[in-house]
């Protein structure tokens, strides 16, 4: 890999993406497939993806968003339910179509109504996805009124995840999104088979970017930013080297008016410029050479996919991020709105 005045890696992917489903799909797609060569595309659409064959016409439609001449790839996954049966994914998975099950404690975060009540009622599915050797993809935080907020994925690694991993020691799991000193111990202290994405906005941001100066409602996803002691822990794992960490963006578009609202929606767009957002944490952890390792194999490896062949490249430059962008008619602020980034993806 060369460093200096260019940054050029083999193509990576996007472990974690919502790319949402009608107009806004077609307005958002583009901006993934120009800068990763394949996605993990959540299931959490209204209705949520909880067949095969509603995840077969999801990815017609992601298809039909992708640009004429750029080489995309989605990875489907299915959204799993109290009631969803382990022959139905197992088949998905067998049949090419589920790459991996999405577990969502129910009301845990936007598009969670269906998920889980309590992890017991999927035990025969999670124990079918062990012996397949299927990965099931986690958002980890609880949902009990009780705990607050910025605790709620600590606690959901000592209720629920720590005692799943233990008794289902095959069970290949990534522990989505991190943003704890707590994720970061628990991922180190587990085995090869439990890996974990990192956003660029849990990298980059501690809650103060969501309230020192007034509330700032695109600081603003889940699991929401913890303060700043809990958080660095994230680029020191993302730049660590260690193989059991990956991109994974969890771009979650949302037009400004569901942002900017009383009851603001959760989730950050960060997909127009995911890789120049993380080169920045990279270059200031003094870990440039890690970059390709995080964004282009650590992945692939998990997945048990193989890596892209062809690069892309990176240039210094000046990268002004507009205000707002217009997905097709939607409106929305990505992240790092009217900031100037350091690198530019090549087009
Ligand atoms: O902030 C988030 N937005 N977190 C999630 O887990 C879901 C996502 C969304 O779909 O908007
Ligand atoms: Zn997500």
């Amino acid at each position: 890999m060369a460093i200096d005045q260019t940054l050029t890696i083999r193509r990576p992917d996007d472990w974690h993406v919502h790319l949402r489903d009608g107009a806004v799909l077609a307005g958002v797609t583009p901006y993934t497939a120009r800068q990763f060569a394949r996605a993990i595309v959540m299931p959490n659409l209204s209705p949520p993806v909880t067949s095969v064959e509603a995840a077969r016409a999801y990815r017609e439609r992601v298809l039909a968003a992708v640009p004429e001449g750029m080489d995309f790839t989605p990875l489907m996954t299915c959204y799993l339910t109290d009631s969803i049966r382990a022959d139905e994914v197992a088949r998905g998975h067998a049949e090419g179509v589920f790459t991996a099950a999405k577990l969502y404690p129910a009301h845990a975060t936007t598009g969670s109504a269906h998920g889980v009540t309590d992890i017991a009622n999927i035990m025969p599915v999670l124990e079918r996805m062990a012996a397949i050797g299927m990965p099931l993809l986690v958002h980890g935080e609880v949902t009990d009124h009780n705990v607050d907020i910025f605790d709620r994925e600590a606690v959901f690694i000592e209720r629920t995840l720590a005692p799943l991993v233990a008794r289902l020691p095959e069970l290949r799991v990534v522990f989505e999104h991190i943003t704890t000193r707590q994720a970061v111990e628990f991922v180190e202290s587990a085995g090869d088979n439990v890996g974990s994405t990192i956003t660029p906005q849990h990298l980059h941001i501690n809650r103060n970017a969501m309230l020192v100066g007034g509330i700032r409602p695109h600081a603003y996803c889940l699991p929401v930013a913890k303060r700043e002691e809990r958080q660095l822990a994230q680029p020191k794992a993302a730049t660590s080297g260690s193989a059991k960490y990956f991109l994974g963006t969890d771009s979650a578009p949302h037009a400004v008016s569901a942002k900017e609202s009383a009851c603001g929606c959760a989730g950050l767009f960060n997909a127009p410029f995911a890789l120049e957002s993380y080169a920045a944490v990279f270059e200031e952890e003094g870990a440039l050479d890690k970059f390709e390792a995080f964004a282009s194999e650590n992945g692939p490896r998990f997945y048990r996919l193989p890596l892209n062949e062809g690069t892309v490249t990176l240039d210094r430059a000046e990268l002004e991020v507009p205000a707002t962008i217009d997905a097709n008619g939607t409106p929305i602020v990505p992240f790092h709105a009217g900031e100037t980034l350091r690198w530019k993806l090549r087009a």
